[in-house]
């Protein structure tokens, strides 16, 4: 590859992007209510596809919401039957999963919602979100309230939405409510108090809740930070080893911000060979204490944004895969929470609002760590799609849902009022005024084009994923 030719990827890719062939319009037409496609059976072609075997030069055949074969090189249709979409430079890479979103429906969708979260999802490249128990009101944390959720996501949804569950006090010892709870097709249960941060799903439910309650909740509900919290969980993980009495179990650590001692303890497990995983937020890996202004309460989460050596040590774990896998934590709330207590933390909601730009961010500030194609997708889509328990999804790999992104990493835009920006309170983002580099052309969703060019689908057919 010359260098000239490097130089002119930019130019190439926006030329390139906007071209749509229709070689013959002859195959069966797709629902236009669901996809901004007028046909179900096409091909994908672009010079970066990030498959499985690494970044390839080719083609993605995409036929009645499934991908029916990816191709390499030149021997796709080019002529007669097929619909093709040329993509040029862009790149095409699996929909991000997002494990870790906080939508507040029911009950507080005056802060975000299914429609307009989902928009936002499908707008910033992800394709598939877990809706995290708490903010909604009532909180996901029996059958009744998981099929509420189902319910008031009901025709809002643009992208595939499943639910974790929540594990409180209320619940934690009532083996009834909690199979029940996961019967009706919660993925997993989060425990949800201030600073507890796991995710556990598991084989056989009833050891689960014997063995999670005995060993460690009541314990563990009292722990605020984030490093006891941890210590205290890892007293007993041992017991999700082959041979032990919660061999099936895993457990997930949700949100990581501490590089140091609390990753320390995470890698000690992990060696020993504990069933465990970790994920980061892109807030942790974009932002460091010392660049906060005082009383700037849009940067408010937590666990908080450490300082800037932290976030190098962050930078260098996930990049050494310490750190399995990324996710947004996206938790908004209204302007008057959020923003008019300037200058009070204490008062000030604790969470960033995301959603919409965690692929730019990521790769904003990744590229000068020099993070890769695969790597992105790895922490964005494969291990993901694996936590979800998702095996038709993460992968650009045939018989997989045709869930993908189109984006060209070198478009900047900055983030402002003129922005396209689907989240319900753009104005609370910490990211606002930021300049980022990857712009969505295009997401798929099984097959439905779902965004594109600043437009969505007239109907929103994003599916409820429910375990069985
Ligand atoms: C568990 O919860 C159910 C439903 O609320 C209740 O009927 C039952 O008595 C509870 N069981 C225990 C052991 O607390
Ligand atoms: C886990 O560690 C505890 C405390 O060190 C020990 O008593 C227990 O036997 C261990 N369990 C397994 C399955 O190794
Ligand atoms: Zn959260």
């Amino acid at each position: 590859m010359d260098n000239l030719r490097w130089r002119l990827y930019p130019l190439l890719s926006v030329i390139a992007s906007v071209f749509i062939f229709y070689i013959r319009t002859s195959s069966k037409p797709a629902n236009t209510e669901c996809s901004l496609l007028p046909y179900e059976s096409y091909w994908i072609t672009s010079n970066r596809i990030v498959t499985p075997k690494g970044v390839i030069s080719g083609a993605v055949e995409v036929k009645g919401g499934n991908i029916a074969s990816v191709v390499e090189g030149e021997n796709w249709p080019k002529q007669g039957q097929a619909h093709v979409i040329d993509y040029g430079e862009a790149v095409v890479m699996p929909g991000l999963i997002d494990v870790h979103a906080h939508l507040d429906e029911p009950g507080r969708t005056e802060w975000e919602g299914f429609s307009s979260g989902t928009e936002a999802a499908a707008a910033g490249g992800i394709t598939t979100l877990i809706d995290m128990p708490l903010n909604s009101f009532p909180s996901t944390v029996s059958e009744e309230t998981l099929r509420l959720k189902v319910e008031a996501a009901r025709n809002k949804i643009y992208v595939d939405v499943g639910f974790w569950g929540g594990l409180v006090p209320e619940n934690a010892f009532n083996t009834s409510i909690l199979e029940a709870l996961l019967r009706a097709g919660a993925l997993g249960l989060k425990v949800t108090e201030l600073g507890l941060l796991l995710l556990l799903y598991f084989l056989n439910i009833i050891n689960l809740v014997i063995w999670f309650s005995d060993c460690f909740l009541s314990s563990i509900f009292l722990s605020i930070r984030e490093e006891a919290a941890i210590r205290e969980l890892l007293t007993v993980t041992n017991d999700t080893r082959s041979g032990g009495r919660a061999e099936g179990a895993h457990l997930h650590i949700v949100h990581l911000s501490d590089a140091t001692a609390s990753l320390d303890l995470i890698k000690g497990a992990k060696s020993s060979g504990d069933s465990i995983t970790v994920e980061t937020c892109p807030h942790y890996l974009a932002f460091s204490a010392e660049e906060i202004q005082d009383g700037d309460t849009r940067f408010k989460c937590a666990p908080p944004i450490r300082d800037a050596t932290n976030r190098e040590k962050l930078w260098a774990s996930i990049m050494e895969g310490h750190i399995d896998l990324l996710s947004s934590d996206h938790s908004p709330t209204v302007p008057d929470l959020k923003l008019l207590h300037e200058g009070d933390f204490l008062k000030a909601w604790g969470g960033i609002s995301s959603l919409q730009f965690v692929l730019p961010v990521t790769w904003s500030y990744g590229r000068k760590y020099g993070i890769t194609l695969s790597q992105l997708t790895s922490w964005w889509s494969e291990r993901p799609a694996k936590l979800a328990g998702q095996q038709l999804k993460g992968a650009i790999a045939s018989g997989n849902h045709a869930d993908i992104v189109v984006w060209e990493p070198d478009t900047e835009f900055e983030l402002n009022e003129n922005h396209a920006t689907y989240h319900k309170h753009p104005s609370i983002s910490a990211y606002m005024g930021m300049k980022l580099s990857g712009k969505v052309l295009a997401t798929f969703v099984r097959g439905n084009l779902v965004y594109t060019e600043g437009r969505h689908p007239p109907t929103a057919c994003g599916v409820t994923i429910l375990a069985n």
